[in-house]
């Protein structure tokens, strides 16, 4: 088998990016280690930057999230003092869209089985090789058969724990790491949204976020030490303790109901550099992790996904020098998420061990926030999306 593109990962990143060099007339695979029903099941964050929003709508996958998404024009921060609004479209005249993206994965799994895209599901043991000559390969294993598909270039879209990292040698890149001392805990519940946007909560039992997917779903999390277990959560048990972190005139009016999805997710910021090795070219969770703080991971796999597609589509056309600046182009704008997700979850959680002196900062972060509109236009920027 041959290809232009193989892609490996059958996330966000890789079937934007098979969409897009599709719809240009680049022929790709894409290789996909978990079932399809695997893959729709899981649930990850729901707010969309507008640059996501119109990247998607290049890609003809739009539809449905021009009609359903929700546009929030700004956020609440709750603290012991009560809860402010940020207001995007009044600070810097920007929105963002709730969809989540378990439902974009959908539209786009609808779209490429329209385009007739070639989606193997179900790929065990891929391997890259050959990754820096001019005849890269890639081999898996399936229904007991080995596989091998030759391609111009290799996209790694397989997420954290995927094969293309590692398959550039450790010599050859740096990785940058923090991990955070705490996780969140997440129920998915069908019931009316506490609040018309989101609360970010800061509180001393821990932060706690309100969201949610539609008028009808709700999303919301609170910081659990990084030893709880998802089982040591009642459902009664997660709906006393996010009551008890909201502020409570949001707390009283909310509606509680079964979780549909609970689980703990750690917390962690990571990037490798650079994002090339090679005829590999790197997109999103396969280099770089932010904490959900922020909800920027879909968004800087979009905007990977972005300048990837440009590359590609222009070495096709037969300008291979723009493939040499991807990862920098990338990478810039990677660690500006970095930065205001980190910021965002330091200035919203209880670390341990934090001193008197940390409490003091953080509460003159959020006061800084709540007062200069400098501070709410910085924030509104970031939350908003930096541009492309
Ligand atoms: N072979 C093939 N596919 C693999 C392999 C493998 N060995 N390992 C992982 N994958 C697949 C995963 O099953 C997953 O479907 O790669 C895909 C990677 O998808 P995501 O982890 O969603 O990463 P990405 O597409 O970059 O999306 C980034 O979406 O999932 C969120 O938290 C993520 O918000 C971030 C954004
Ligand atoms: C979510 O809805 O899951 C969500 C929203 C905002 C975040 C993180 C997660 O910052």
């Amino acid at each position: 088998m041959r290809t232009q593109v193989a892609i490996i990962g059958g996330g966000p990143s890789g079937l934007i990016l098979s969409q897009l060099l599709m719809r240009a007339g680049i022929a790709t695979v894409v290789l996909e280690r978990q079932s399809r029903e695997h893959v729709l099941g899981r649930i990850r964050a729901g707010v969309l930057e507008r640059g996501t929003v119109e990247l998607l709508r290049r890609a003809g996958v739009s539809a449905r999230l021009d009609r359903e998404g929700i546009l929030h024009e700004g956020t609440n921060l709750s603290t012991v003092n009560g809860m402010f609004r940020v207001d995007f479209r009044a600070r810097i005249g920007e929105v963002v869209t709730v969809y989540g993206q378990t439902e974009v994965t959908r539209d786009l799994y609808a779209a490429q089985d329209a385009l007739g895209a070639t989606i193997v599901d179900e790929a065990a043991d891929v391997a890259l090789h050959d990754l820096d000559t001019d005849a890269p390969f890639v081999t898996w294993r399936k229904d007991g058969a080995e596989h091998r598909i030759e391609a111009d270039y290799i996209a790694g879209c397989d997420g954290f724990h995927g094969p293309s990292r590692q398959a550039i040698p450790a010599a050859k890149r740096t990785e940058y790491e923090r991990v955070y001392p705490f996780g969140w805990l997440g129920v998915l519940s069908r019931t009316r949204p506490a609040a018309g946007e989101l609360i970010y909560a800061n509180h001393p039992r821990g932060f706690a976020l309100a969201s949610m997917r539609n008028p009808q779903l709700s999303r919301y999390y609170v910081q659990v030490p990084l030893t709880d277990r998802v089982e040591d959560w009642s459902d009664a048990a997660f709906w006393d303790e996010l009551r008890r972190r909201l502020p409570p005139e949001v707390a009283e009016g909310m509606e509680t109901g079964p979780a549909i999805e609970k689980s703990i997710a750690p917390l962690r910021s990571f990037v490798t550099e650079p994002m090339r090795w090679g005829r590999l070219f790197l997109a999103g969770d396969a280099a770089h992790i932010v904490p959900p703080t922020g909800a920027k991971g879909l968004n800087l796999a979009a905007s990977d996904v972005h300048y990837l597609s440009e590359a590609l589509i222009a070495a096709f056309g037969g300008d291979r020098a723009v493939l040499d600046h991807y990862s920098d182009r990338a990478l810039n704008r990677i660690w500006g998420a970095m930065r205001f997700s980190w910021w965002m979850t330091s200035i919203l959680h209880r670390f341990p061990g934090q001193t008197d002196f940390d409490q003091k900062i953080q509460e003159a972060e959020l006061y800084q926030l709540e007062t200069l509109e400098s501070a709410q236009a910085a924030m509104a920027r970031n939350y908003t999306g930096l541009p492309y």
